[in-house]
């Protein structure tokens, strides 16, 4: 009886406790519609509304307070401190109706404070593991300062280097990006999404942003739906299947439909196809420039564009906050739209952990690298991505000349250095190249300097004063190239030519005969043929970040074997624009060119020289002829013929030589980075899966592989290497 009696007892208690109380939702989807059940449709919208940080916080306590804000956006111009974040947040989660957390957003492009070179210089080193080292250093270290989302990695293709943005991608090669957006996604957002040292990705600017015509920001991509598919999107299906948990619609139009109201972009591939369960920020009020490009009559019908296209999230314009709930009312936005967006927003939001670790981990800033390790990752990164162009035996420098002058206006350069989106990175802690030689050579070794001119002013009157120093040195490394406005957002040239008198400088100084060797420091490929043609040695550095001038007295002293690889074709000229090296046949081949340019690039695709030299051959293939579903093995032998060990980057082209629509004359689908010591030769091995490696989408848009003959390469770069040929039978 008694056990009876205590039974009722304790049962009758639960009901009590817990009477009226949800029930705790186990698992993210049910709590995201207890919480989608509860708000009111202020708040949903609220949740769509990101805003962009201008200092004092207090600006936005009462919105925050209300629920009208989802998440701040923070840029170079306004940091948000940590404590300011934690106080947003604590209103927003302490006082708020709901709790739901805010998210705070950053660009960190390249590195937060620590910063590494822009990504089209990284790329450079063709090698993934190094971008998601970078990725996950910069994201522990902007996650230390209150960031838990980073508007990278920019994964646009490029193929015209008047386009200022070509600085913050990964290159002309939709394979190569593809892989280095992966590896970007999981060093920023790490093995688990929820930990305090991760961001959350946003994969951008979907969809040809770099498409844009004459290389001008912002200008019309026209592109079918073929190069859409085939070059453009497969970065972000990469991305999107490494696990981003967001993406950002670009600004500008796809062959009369801008990027922000695209339903075929955003819904139908993005979301169905790929079936993408983030969600998509717009980017920087290019809701309301729908209306500029004409595709919406006004606000209204620009916010009814785009959350019917599926952008979840409206960037800094607003628009969302203040015309959704009208439209609702009206029943011309169905409020499932709404839900929709707001529970891809908030499934983000558990997912990064927010709801359960809403303020800063005051333990992040004791755990993950130290400094002196970012730093020394910094310089080898640098150093991977600057590339050897021309070399006649006068690098490596010796380290015991008895003097040697540095001229031109980067030899104390710090700040250009960052190059663009150098977000919270500070030109104090910039080494320069002249640092940066100084501590490498001998004691006895006089360093001189000169600047000779400004990056891109118009006076030559330092010219002679430069010219007299480099007479007295036996040897001069000039120091040149773009500053960090000339490229990035809306920073576009028609020029590729060195800015400013630089030329002149160079030419002056190659007047007094003394050996030279060129270090450009820039954002973009630069028609650098005169230097080519006349000057002894040229070594890339891109803007190679905090590190640069370590990074590139490294290489030219020879402790740093350079081994970088361009990811962009170099034209001769601007003229040639657009030019790149997975271009089609045509139906005359080699006769697609200028009476006044060869129809060749300076420097192709894949080029890069390093210290020693290296012989490929020995062309192997495992079979001639196979059926779609098997696979074929290619080897090929290569060997370190020079003195010095090194790294070469080994690569595999293919190109499909006829089918139900025109191919490119070369695509890249293999590379393979290896040691190797003098004289040693090593067998390199790529399979080439045919589903994986040579699907296209043929004359009816199916993505199939079509029987037919192929040809093959392994080399050194995309215009020469050891080549065969293979045929793909029908089943
Ligand atoms: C911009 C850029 C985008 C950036 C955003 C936030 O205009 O196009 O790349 O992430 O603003 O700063």
């Amino acid at each position: 009886m008694k056990t009876r009696t205590f039974l009722i007892l304790i049962f009758s208690l639960l009901v009590v406790l817990f009477a009226g109380q949800p029930v705790q939702a186990t698992d993210i989807e049910e709590q995201i519609d207890q919480l989608i059940e509860q708000m009111t449709i202020e708040e949903k919208v609220g949740q769509m509304t990101q805003v962009y940080f201008v200092g004092q916080p207090s600006r936005f306590e009462e919105q925050v307070r209300r629920g009208e804000i989802s998440s701040f956006l923070g840029s170079v111009l306004s940091i948000m401190a940590p404590e300011e974040r934690d106080e947003l947040q604590r209103i927003a989660v302490e006082q708020s109706r709901l709790g739901i957390p805010l998210i705070f957003g950053f660009d960190v492009i390249h590195g937060y404070r620590t910063i590494f070179p822009i990504p089209v210089a990284m790329s450079c080193a063709w090698d993934p593991e190094l971008i998601e080292q970078v990725a996950a250093m910069s994201a522990h270290e902007a996650a230390v300062e209150g960031v838990d989302w980073t508007f990278g990695p920019m994964i646009d293709i490029a193929r015209d280097p008047r386009w200022g943005r070509i600085a913050e991608g990964y290159g002309e090669d939709t394979y190569l990006a593809s892989i280095m957006a992966a590896a970007a996604v999981r060093g920023f957002q790490g093995s688990d999404l929820s930990s305090t040292a991760s961001l959350a990705a946003c994969l951008k600017h979907y969809v040809a942003y770099g498409a844009a015509e004459g290389g001008r920001d912002y200008n019309t991509s026209e592109v079918s739906k073929r190069t859409l598919r085939e070059t453009y999107m497969p970065p972000f299906k990469a991305g999107v299947d490494a696990g981003a948990a967001t993406l950002m619609s670009a600004f500008n139009e796809i062959s009369g439909i801008p990027a922000t109201g695209n339903l075929y972009t955003l819904t139908e591939v993005l979301k169905g196809e790929w079936a993408f369960d983030g969600f998509v920020v717009s980017d920087w009020h290019s809701i309301e420039e729908m209306i500029e490009h004409g595709f919406a009559e006004d606000s209204v019908e620009a916010v009814t564009k785009a959350i019917i296209a599926g952008v979840d999230m409206d960037m800094k314009d607003g628009l969302y906050f203040d015309e959704l709930p009208g439209l609702v009312e009206q029943g011309k936005v169905s409020e499932e739209l709404i839900d929709e967006a707001v529970r891809r927003i908030l499934r983000i939001k558990f997912r990064k952990g927010l709801f359960t670790h809403p303020y800063i981990d005051p333990n992040l800033a004791e755990t993950g690298p130290s400094n002196e390790e970012k730093l020394q990752k910094a310089r080898e990164v640098a150093a991977s991505s600057m590339v050897l162009l021309k070399n006649n035996g006068l690098l490596p420098l010796p380290k015991d000349l008895e003097s040697i002058a540095l001229i031109g206006p980067f030899v104390k350069n710090r700040s250009d250095l960052l190059g663009c989106w150098y977000a919270a990175g500070e030109a104090k802690d910039v080494v320069a190249l002249l640092t940066g030689v100084k501590e490498k050579v001998s004691p006895l070794c006089d360093v001189l300097y000169a600047e000779g001119c400004d990056i891109d002013g118009t006076s030559t009157d330092s010219i002679p004063k430069a010219v007299a120093v480099a007479e007295q040195a036996d040897a001069v490394i000039l120091a040149l190239g773009e500053s960090r406005g000339m490229s990035g957002e809306a920073r576009n040239r028609s020029s590729l030519d060195l800015p400013g008198v630089q030329q002149e400088l160079v030419e002056a100084i190659y007047a007094t005969g003394k050996p030279i060797v060129a270090v450009v420091f820039a954002g973009r490929p630069m028609s650098i043929g005169w230097l080519n043609e006349n000057i002894d040695a040229i070594l890339f550095a891109w803007h190679p970040g905090i590190q640069g001038g370590n990074a590139a007295a490294d290489c030219l002293f020879g402790d740093f074997e350079p081994t970088g690889k361009l990811t962009t074709s170099f034209p001769r000229g601007v003229g040639q624009v657009p030019i790149y090296y997975n271009h089609k046949n045509t139906g005359r081949p080699g006769s697609s060119k200028y009476v006044d340019m060869p129809g060749t690039p300076l420097f192709p695709f894949g080029y890069g020289l390093s210290y020693t030299t290296f012989e490929y051959d020995n062309l192997q293939l495992s079979d001639t002829s196979i059926a779609p579903d098997e696979s074929l093995t290619v080897t090929a032998d290569v060997k370190n013929t020079g003195e010095r060990a090194s790294q070469e980057i080994v690569q595999l082209y293919i190109c499909d030589i006829f089918g139900s629509v025109t191919r490119p004359v070369r695509e890249l689908r293999g590379f393979k980075k290896i040691t190797l010591e003098p004289q040693q030769k090593k067998t390199v091995s790529f399979v080439i899966n045919p589903t994986e490696h040579l699907s296209i989408f043929n004359y009816n848009m199916d993505y199939v592989v079509e029987p037919g003959l192929f040809e093959v390469w392994v080399g050194p770069n995309s215009s020469e290497g050891l080549e065969a040929e293979f045929e793909i039978i029908e089943f």
